[in-house]
């Protein structure tokens, strides 16, 4: 049932480009506007939305805080992201006016279910996204987006990931589309984009080896630190999930511009820092902040692991270690970013001799508080 591999979350790493071509199909039209059929909220009241507001938990949560990039970037509508375990116990101010957007794999994370009643309560419409047919979530909800990844086995999130991203961006675009707003070349693009990421993954799968190579040769690092900006900082947040939960290690994922506001005081010479590298081609403002931030923290001692895009040249004198990625637009980059994170964290676990499958401690499905 592994098809071959030693591990589910191999399989399931290997799974994605297949994921995130079914969580696609059928709704890009040829003409490239977006068919949601399953969002059985109407157009009426998606354009009356004044705001977004996201719930979720762990990982869902990574993929929400990158949604509300590409939200408020294509549709102009305010987006937040909060933790649903945070979101249940304040007093968050939402109405009808108000789409929230449950993210879920399992379908059965209590704090999602429980942040979703609440926003329900006060009349808020809500939206699950969410990888579980007929789970609790998506029953409770208004509508739902299938997230088509399949049964994910592992404890550790990887396809119900980037199907996750994938819904939230057909999310972001249909509201786009719905509304109006900002329809054009550049939306226009991403969806062609958008229709090619399942290739792209592909591509990336293809180059891990030098990348597992890395992994082994860490296992006896006692911290590493992920940097990013935009929506490369959920990507480090999230690689840093991947290696807390399956290596047992520290590791911690920083704004890259929060750096000298305390984070670069654990730089010590040798420490393994992986930085994501926005686009040089995108907004190159972002581009030359990091490359900054690269500078920084090498000629602190930091052993610098970057993951930037093919043909990004600016980076190269300060990477110790270069992983490529394909050229995508800013918004999408995370769906092959974030794979190399997978692997990397895989790898280094199973060279420490940990079950990758079933981390220590943890759940798939957190049903409790
Ligand atoms: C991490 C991981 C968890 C889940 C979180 C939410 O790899 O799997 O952080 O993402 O428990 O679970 P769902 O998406 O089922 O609500």
């Amino acid at each position: 049932e592994k098809g071959g591999y030693d591990y589910f979350m191999l399989k399931e790493i290997a799974e994605q480009p297949k994921a995130v071509a079914d969580t696609l199909l059928g709704r890009i039209g040829t003409d490239g506007r977006l068919t949601l059929d399953e969002v059985r909220i109407e157009d009426r009241v998606l354009r009356a939305v004044d705001k977004v507001v996201i719930v979720a938990c762990g990982t869902a949560f990574h993929a929400g805080m990158i949604a509300k990039y590409a939200i408020e970037h294509w549709t102009r509508v305010p987006c937040e992201v909060e933790l649903a375990s945070e979101f249940r116990y304040r007093d968050p101010i939402l109405d009808q006016q108000t789409l929230v957007i449950a993210i879920s794999q399992s379908g059965e994370t209590m704090d999602t279910l429980m942040a979703l009643r609440h926003a329900r309560e006060q009349g808020a419409k809500v939206l699950a996204i969410c990888n579980t047919n007929g789970s609790t979530i998506p029953r409770e909800s208004d509508a739902v987006l299938y997230t088509h990844a399949g049964p994910e086995v592992a404890v550790a999130s990887t396809k119900a990931f980037l199907t996750q991203l994938v819904a939230c961006y057909l999310v972001a675009l249909y509201l786009g589309q719905v509304r109006g707003t900002k329809w054009g070349d550049e939306i226009n693009e991403v969806i062609r984009q958008l229709a090619d990421a399942p290739r792209q993954v592909q591509q990336v799968l293809g180059t891990m080896e030098p990348v597992r190579e890395l992994a082994r040769s860490l296992a006896g690092a006692s911290s590493v630190l992920f940097l990013g900006r935009h929506v490369g900082y959920p990507v480090a947040l999230e690689g840093a999930l991947k290696l807390k939960e399956l290596a047992y290690m520290h590791a911690e994922g920083f704004a890259a511009g929060e750096l000298k506001h305390g984070p670069i005081a654990l730089i010590e010479p040798g420490l393994p820092v992986v930085v994501v590298v926005p686009s040089p081609r995108g907004r190159s403002v972002l581009h030359d902040k990091i490359v900054s931030n690269i500078q920084e923290i090498r000629a602190r001692g930091a052993r610098t692991i970057v993951i930037a895009e093919e043909g990004d040249e600016a980076v190269a004198p300060y990477a110790d270690h270069l992983i490529r990625i394909p050229v995508a637009p800013t918004l999408l980059q995370p769906l092959v970013s974030t794979v190399p994170l997978q692997v990397f964290a895989c790898e280094l676990a199973t060279a420490k001799g940990h079950e990758v499958d079933q981390p220590r401690n943890l759940a798939k499905s957190v049903t409790v508080e």
